[in-house]
């Protein structure tokens, strides 16, 4: 694997989930894989749980790990070609990216939208410069799109939880404070799109998602009405996509928080967010609490989705 930025990367995820499967029974099989390859992690936003499971995926396999935080310590990045570098960026890309690609073997790339040019946003400038520029296999940490590693945890928790040949999976909006990107759940959409599970996406108007994302998945305005049934509740929040209201924060309406209310409309569902969460905004702090939130298992599977992407990338090395 050269490139892991969205599902179709990871080929047959049937696959892809039995390789988990068995990687998470035994994560340091492959511990002599990475002997004497490096792996550099380059954050252009804050992360917790995506530093942590994917510098753990590597240490598994025996790879060494180099962290850059860009806005701490690095030189200021220009993004765009063609301009007059007299502010205070000290570095280009284009010299910088090859530079990174020179010291490691494979490159993981955090660069969330930055709600300043929809189009930029959508045609990931920054993750495609690596791509293009590096040298070497990149994998998504979380782009302005997509969050790939994320989302195959998802399915991998989905699977080991489901009682079900084919669960109904809600992806339910809730508010927040901030405008969030839209990454996870265009990225969540599309996996779930790839399955064969009864797949539901509420939100208010105005929130809709890029069809590209979102496919042929059911959309349904009336939340309640979505819930009612679901072996599956994914809580989250993005900000608006469509036309002039691209990244804005268009409802911050309470009625849309998960909470136990909501959640006996479900078939006794579990409950799933890919945290931070904002608790009583996104999700009450009973359901959270609940023996039915995977909250946990959900970030610890993110350990084994990084794993499968390493392994796969050294394999092709
Ligand atoms: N879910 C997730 O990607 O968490 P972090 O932002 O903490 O990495």
């Amino acid at each position: 694997m050269k490139k892991f930025t969205t599902v179709q990367d990871i080929g047959d995820i049937r696959d892809a989930v039995r390789e988990a499967l068995e990687i998470k029974a035994d994560r340091f099989a492959y511990s002599g894989l990475g002997h004497n390859r490096t792996l550099l992690m380059v954050f252009f936003n804050s992360s917790l749980r995506t530093r942590l499971s994917t510098q753990k995926a590597a240490l598994n396999l025996g790879m060494n790990v180099i962290v850059l935080d860009v806005n701490q310590g690095a030189w200021k990045l220009e993004t765009e070609r063609g301009v007059i570098m007299d502010g205070d960026k000290a570095e280009h890309m284009l010299e910088a990216i090859p530079v990174m690609g020179s010291y490691c073997d494979i490159i993981g790339v955090r660069s969330f939208a930055r709600f300043e040019n929809k189009e930029a946003d959508y045609n990931e400038e920054i993750l495609n410069q690596f791509i293009k520029y590096s040298g070497r296999p990149v994998f998504s940490m979380e782009a302005a799109t997509r969050h790939p590693l994320q989302s195959f945890a998802d399915l991998i928790t989905i699977e080991e939880y489901k009682t079900k040949a084919r669960p109904k999976v809600v992806m339910t909006w809730a508010p927040h404070p901030r405008a969030l990107p839209q990454a996870v759940p265009n990225s969540f959409a599309e996996w779930m799109n790839a399955t064969d599970y009864d797949f539901v996406i509420t939100h208010p108007h105005g929130y809709e998602l890029d069809p590209r994302f979102t496919g042929n998945a059911h959309i349904e305005y009336n939340q309640d009405k979505a819930l009612e049934g679901a072996d599956f509740v994914y809580a989250k929040n993005w900000a608006a996509y469509t036309g002039d209201n691209y990244g804005k924060v268009l409802s911050t309406d309470r009625f849309w928080t998960v909470t136990a209310e909501k959640m006996k409309l479900t078939d006794n569902a579990f409950f799933m967010h890919c945290l931070p969460v904002r608790r009583n905004m996104i999700v009450s702090d009973d359901v959270i609490e609940s023996k039915r939130s995977l909250v946990i298992p959900e970030a610890a599977n993110r350990e084994i989705s990084a794993e499968v992407v390493l392994k796969r990338m050294l394999q092709s090395l």
